[in-house]
């Protein structure tokens, strides 16, 4: 079986539609592959008790108790590798994450970013592309490097930034294709890792 660990850090809607997913597509049945656990760097993240009702092991490592970046890390790092993880996928994890965590699981750790990367990494993507007269803004699946935000490309969807629009609603836009877009991307990544054509 294939473990996929999930990180995440507030409401988990991209978790959510991930788990909803792999249910609905039977992915156990079809890549072998099963979501082992959902972890968070903040104990009030609304996204652990969405996986606790499907039956899903959640765990808390709280960024805030360590005094390093290093320490935080590698506390969680124990805890991801306690599932034996095939995949790890940030969602919505808000941490920047060390050269040594993101070497560890280096090909196997995943994010999705509310732009159409190389545009727009890092934060207030959608007002900076609303500021910069964008006409499509979107979302991208990459692969996880040591540069925020960068990596090779998984999977992009494109929407229209319509004239009225602020950052929420464009945000609301955007987050309707990342629940479309990432278990797709993850379900691609299941079926080439594991011989199958989708
Ligand atoms: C999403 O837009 C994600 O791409 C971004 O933060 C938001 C998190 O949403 N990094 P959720 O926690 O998955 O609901």
């Amino acid at each position: 079986m294939k473990n996929i660990v999930i990180l995440i850090s507030g409401g988990g809607s991209n978790m959510a539609a991930i788990v909803r997913a792999a249910e609905r597509d039977r992915w156990a049945e079809r890549f072998s592959a099963r979501i082992a656990a959902v972890v968070s760097n903040k104990p009030e993240a609304g996204g652990l008790a969405i996986a606790a009702t499907h039956g899903i092991a959640t765990a808390v490592v709280p960024h805030k108790e360590f005094p390093t970046r290093e320490a935080f890390d590698e506390a969680l790092a124990k805890v991801v590798d306690a599932h034996a993880p095939a995949l790890v996928v940030l969602a919505g994890f808000m941490r920047i994450l060390t050269p040594g965590f993101v070497g560890r699981y280096a090909g196997r750790l995943i994010n999705i970013h509310p732009s159409l990367l190389p545009a727009f990494p890092g934060l207030h993507t959608h007002q900076r592309a609303i500021d910069a007269g964008c006409k499509v803004a979107g979302v991208t699946v990459h692969q996880v490097t040591t540069e925020l935000d960068h990596g090779p490309i998984l999977a992009q969807a494109v929407v229209p930034v319509l004239p009225d629009d602020t950052a929420a609603t464009l945000a609301g836009r955007v987050l309707a294709q990342e629940h479309q877009l990432y278990p797709r991307a993850i379900a691609g990544w299941l079926a080439d890792t594991s011989g199958h054509i989708l």
